[in-house]
């Protein structure tokens, strides 16, 4: 779909004629894959896009430490409970790591976080939906990390180097983030009846929100053509969204659990399985602010800012005595 869009013109995308000499050589250099570092000279298009981009996934990241976060007390062991505090842990350190990417871009880590509290900028959809269940935490790594780990692992090879080095370590993390969650499904599928119809409930409230964090269709992404000629998007999003069904129906039959939905069909000649409509309007009312938890994520990520405020405040103090003791020094 979303090649018909760029070849009926559906979506413009100009050609490298109607490029001047400077973007004609950015272009080919992306179609070359040389990497566009922070020092060269890029389209201030190019920029906003990354910016956007890259700021909203560090939101996720930031943010989908509270989903998760609402477990910690509530794990059935001590091991369950470590396990899960360095799986949020690395999720800061993904926001941070992509935060430190975006300014690169020239963008404040400020700016971006006002974006966020404001409302202004996006996060992911999934994170939007409430951890009702022990089996929802082993839902969201093996489905959510899982989704994102397909949708990130492209983003190594993007043609931004800040962003693409940055994925390889986030990458790596994220394969331990499904396999503990994956871990947590086996031994309640594994377990009592109650501990089975437990992830099986979570696998029906959590499975469809996950498709949904591919983004929309090919055909109503305003932003996929352009970031695929930029290759920043390496795939569409209903690529990724089927590599990540084809992956995990196995899977889930491995674990015994049925997924909610009943047009999954494997379809010899196509070589995927074939999957029902997702409902776009859950999707859009999701990430128009009106999902599960969307005001509660945003009201828990501003009270934690403001909390900080005294903290930010002593550093920078700190910050400026050193400074000027320094600057003394020099002068004495
Ligand atoms: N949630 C919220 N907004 C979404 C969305 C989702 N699941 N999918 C799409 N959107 C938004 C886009 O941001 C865009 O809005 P904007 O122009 O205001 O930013 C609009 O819907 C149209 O979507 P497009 O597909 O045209 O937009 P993109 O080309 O940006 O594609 C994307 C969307 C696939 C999410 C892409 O931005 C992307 O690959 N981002 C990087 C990866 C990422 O952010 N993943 C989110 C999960 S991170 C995670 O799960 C962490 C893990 O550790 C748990």
């Amino acid at each position: 779909m979303y090649a018909q869009l760029v070849e009926t013109g559906a979506t413009r995308l100009r050609a490298m004629e109607e490029m001047d000499p400077q973007e004609r050589a950015f272009q080919s250099r992306v179609d070359d894959g040389i990497k566009i570092e922070a020092k060269d000279w890029m389209p201030e298009a190019y920029r906003k896009t990354l910016v956007r981009q890259i700021s909203q996934h560090a939101h996720s990241e930031i943010v989908g430490q509270l989903p998760e976060g609402n477990w910690v007390t509530r794990a059935p062991t001590l091991e369950r409970k470590a396990v899960l505090l360095a799986k949020i842990q690395d999720e800061a350190g993904h926001g941070l790591y992509l935060y430190s990417a975006a300014e690169t871009l020239g963008v404040s880590r400020d700016q971006m976080l006002g974006d966020l509290h404001s409302g202004k900028a996006k996060y992911s959809s999934i994170f939007n939906y409430p951890t009702l269940s022990w089996a929802d935490i082993g839902m969201i790594g093996w489905l959510v990390d899982g989704s994102a780990i397909i949708n990130q692992v492209p983003l190594c090879r993007c043609s931004y180097g800040p962003y693409a080095r940055a994925m390889v370590r986030v990458c790596k993390e994220e394969s331990f983030h499904q396999r503990q969650g994956y871990d947590i499904l086996l031994k309640l599928c594994n377990g009592t009846p109650e501990q089975k119809q437990m992830a099986q409930d979570a696998l029906n409230r959590w499975w469809w929100p996950a498709l949904m964090m591919f983004g929309p269709s090919d055909g109503d992404s305003p932003n996929s053509a352009q970031s695929m000629q930029w290759r920043i998007k390496l795939f569409s999003n209903d690529e990724l969204r089927q590599k990540m069904v084809d992956q995990t129906v196995p899977q889930a039959e491995y674990l015994g659990l049925t997924i909610p939905d009943p047009k999954l069909k494997w379809n010899e000649e196509r070589g995927h399985y074939d999957f029902g409509e997702i409902d776009w309007s859950e999707f859009y009312n999701v990430i128009q602010g009106n999902g599960p938890c969307n005001r509660d994520r945003l009201r828990t990520r501003v009270k934690a800012w403001d909390d900080g405020a005294w903290f930010r405040n002593a550093l920078v103090a700190h910050a400026d005595k050193q400074a000027d003791k320094q600057a003394q020094q020099a002068a004495a």
